[in-house]
């Protein structure tokens, strides 16, 4: 099969990588989305195990269209009875970047129309439209005059990871938050702290990482367990191997936030991730907290003073800088942000940057590497080992 992977912009590189690891071929990186050739168990493997990964599509005919009448004949000479039932239902999400359609929504309808005519004209009933909970989630792409008519195989976004009980405020993406804990290289070995965690989206992405399963709940439902050659059994071996917990010892991974709402959201959402125990969380304040002996890495997504309003957003930007300083020698840090100003007043030198989207906010993933003692006598303490 011609599969697609969609992901989040900045995020593509660490998907292909994900993708090579379960066996997909073919793999190409394209923007916000990597295409692949793969098998059903492949693309069973695709939904359950990329964390990096919105959706994976899969392709079921490319053709040339130029105009309404075009798109609505390609559509209808789809076999869609081989997809679903004439009384069945289905949903259409369309995406336009073409010279020759202006309106994705208009797209979507056309190919609605077409699809259903279809069945209409064969048995004299047609199937209607559930944007909720479809039996067929149909994706219609059109880039210049190239359509490509896909089958969403995830159903719900796969940031959807089952988990989340109550939102907190201003959460993460769960595939942003997967993705920067990757990006962030921790190991699973050492220490991980986030000191702002909120509901506690970046420390559950980062256990599953560490324990090496799924970022989903094992009762999540996936598109394709409704289409008509659903295999049960083999998605029943891949789960039953994905969600087997290793047996090893986990670091110390601790989150806190100076919020008790939040702390009671992320310890609900840690249960229902079947986490409980493996993450240790407080309420307190960044500033007032006495960091573990052994060194690490903190991972933050601090207020940006957009969804929360801090009042003195800089300020609480030069503490982060001015803690990790005084307390955390031999520790690296990393923030996502979409304040660029703000990152001006953390106040110590960025070893590396990176733009990601959390949502449609531009933000950068930005790099603290805090030395023992100065950095002069760091460089020495080095060359002596
Ligand atoms: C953008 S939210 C984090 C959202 C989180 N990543 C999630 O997915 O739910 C920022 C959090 O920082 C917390 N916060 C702000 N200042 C803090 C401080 N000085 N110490 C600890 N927490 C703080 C807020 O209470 C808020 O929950």
């Amino acid at each position: 099969m011609q599969l697609v992977a969609k992901t989040l912009e900045g995020l593509e590189e660490l998907l292909a990588v994900e993708l090579e690891e379960i066996g997909a071929k073919k793999i190409e990186i394209g923007r916000r989305a990597v295409t692949f050739e793969g098998d059903t168990l492949c693309m069973y493997k695709a939904n359950l195990l990329c964390r990096c990964a919105i959706r994976i599509l899969v392709s079921i005919g490319s053709f040339e269209v130029r105009n309404e009448a075009e798109l609505y004949r390609a559509v209808k000479s789809v076999d869609w009875e081989s997809y679903m039932k004439k009384d069945e239902t289905l949903a259409i999400d369309a995406v336009v970047n073409s010279e020759f359609f202006n309106h994705s929504k208009y797209a979507a309808l056309k190919s609605k129309d077409a699809i259903v005519d279809r069945f209409r004209d064969k048995f004299g009933v047609r199937p209607s439209v559930d944007l909720k909970d479809p039996k067929l989630r149909i994706n219609i792409h059109i880039k210049g005059d190239i359509l490509n008519i896909s089958l969403d195989s995830s159903g719900d976004s796969l940031h959807r990871r089952g988990y989340r009980s109550l939102a907190g405020q201003a959460p993460v993406s769960e595939v942003l938050a997967a993705g920067m804990v990757k990006l962030s290289g921790w190991d699973g070995k050492t220490t991980l702290l986030d000191p702002m965690c909120g509901s506690g989206t970046i420390l559950i992405e980062a256990v599953k990482i560490a324990l090496g399963i799924p970022s989903f709940t094992k009762n999540r439902r996936f598109g394709f367990e409704q289409w008509n050659n659903f295999k049960p059994d083999l998605w029943k071996r891949v789960k039953e191997f994905a969600f087997k917990k290793p047996e090893i010892e986990l670091p110390l991974i601790q989150g806190m936030d100076m919020d008790n709402e939040a702390i009671a959201v992320a310890k609900e959402n840690i249960a229902i991730a079947d986490l409980t125990g493996l993450i240790k969380l407080t309420v307190e304040k960044f500033e007032d907290f006495e960091p573990p002996e052994s060194a690490g890495h903190i991972i933050s997504n601090p207020p940006y003073e957009l969804r929360i309003v801090t009042g003195d957003i800089n300020a609480l930007y030069k503490m982060m800088g001015d803690t990790y300083k005084q307390k955390y020698g031999g520790w690296q840090a990393w923030i996502i942000s979409s304040n660029r100003e703000a990152f001006k007043h953390v106040g110590l030198k960025t070893s590396r940057k990176m733009v990601l989207f959390n949502g449609p906010l531009e933000c950068r993933l930005q790099k603290y590497e805090m030395y023992k003692g100065t950095r002069k006598f760091s460089k020495l303490n080095k060359a002596k080992e």
